[in-house]
């Protein structure tokens, strides 16, 4: 499947290696998905499996990396031929998923912000309902739709983030600025956080929470607290928690 991250994969790989995504995104991830020993893990929008790995390498006995992108799984499946960890990528919609197994936990970094409708967002909450034990957790990621901070604001981090309007539907524009100045962008979708909470708890999960983004000791240690000020502030991530029983 041909999508905009095909051409811009490794470029994308780069913007992975900020100090944020590690210090403040990853952290705050890792923290919501807790104890992974010995997990049947599912990795939707896996990319080129920046997580998948970790999953597998902090414990999970099996993780199954699925993303829409054939660039993107290409770069995943060289990860795995390199260094193999037994894990195995499918290139699929997750929302279009069908695959004969349940999974303790489902995690998606950045995958529910590409629904651009209330409907589009219904498919995908369904498929990862339907994939997930019963008392499984699902755990994501996703584009904050309470973000309000100005386009620039998150450059000291090396991207921007450009809200067309704040209307159901409408575009995110994030720029992922590279060590020679240039950039790549991606647009995800604006859907306000009542229409997540509405549309989870439709397709059946409980006890759905919203965790704001947290900043890791060694991120506290490395950096100045005014370097951390405005992404700590404006929020441009949030967190998303929720079960199926
Ligand atoms: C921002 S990247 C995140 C990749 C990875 N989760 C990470 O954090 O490094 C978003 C990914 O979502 C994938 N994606 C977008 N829509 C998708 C869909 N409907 N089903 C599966 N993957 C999708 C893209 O191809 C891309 O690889």
């Amino acid at each position: 499947m041909a999508t905009d991250y095909d051409a811009i994969a490794q470029e994308y790989q780069a913007s992975k290696l900020m100090p944020w995504r590690k210090h403040i995104e990853a952290y705050t991830y890792f923290n919501l998905i807790g104890d992974l020993n010995g997990k049947d893990v599912l990795d939707l929008a896996c990319g080129d499996g920046f997580y998948t790995r970790q999953f597998k390498l902090r414990g999970a006995s099996n993780v199954v990396g699925v993303d829409l992108s054939a660039g993107m799984i290409a770069l995943a499946e060289e990860a795995e031929n390199a260094k193999p960890l037994s894990l195995t990528y499918i290139c699929s919609d997750a929302a279009e998923l069908s695959i004969d197994k349940q999974f303790d936990l489902i995690c998606a970094s950045y995958l529910l912000n590409y629904a651009h409708d209330e409907q589009s967002l219904k498919a995908m909450c369904d498929a990862i309902f339907k994939h997930l034990k019963p008392g499984g957790k699902f755990i994501t990621i996703n584009s904050n739709p309470d973000y309000r901070g100005t386009v620039d604001s998150l450059m000291p981090y090396r991207f921007t983030r450009e809200n067309e309007s704040y209307k159901e539907g409408a575009e995110i524009i994030y720029r992922f600025y590279q060590p020679d100045d240039s950039f790549v962008s991606v647009t995800n979708y604006h859907l306000e956080r009542a229409t997540y909470t509405r549309v989870l708890e439709s397709s059946g999960f409980t006890d759905i929470k919203w965790h704001v983004m947290e900043l890791s000791k060694e991120g506290e240690e490395e950096f100045t607290s005014d370097f951390w000020k405005v992404i700590l502030n404006d929020q441009p991530v949030v967190g998303i928690s929720s079960r199926k029983i």
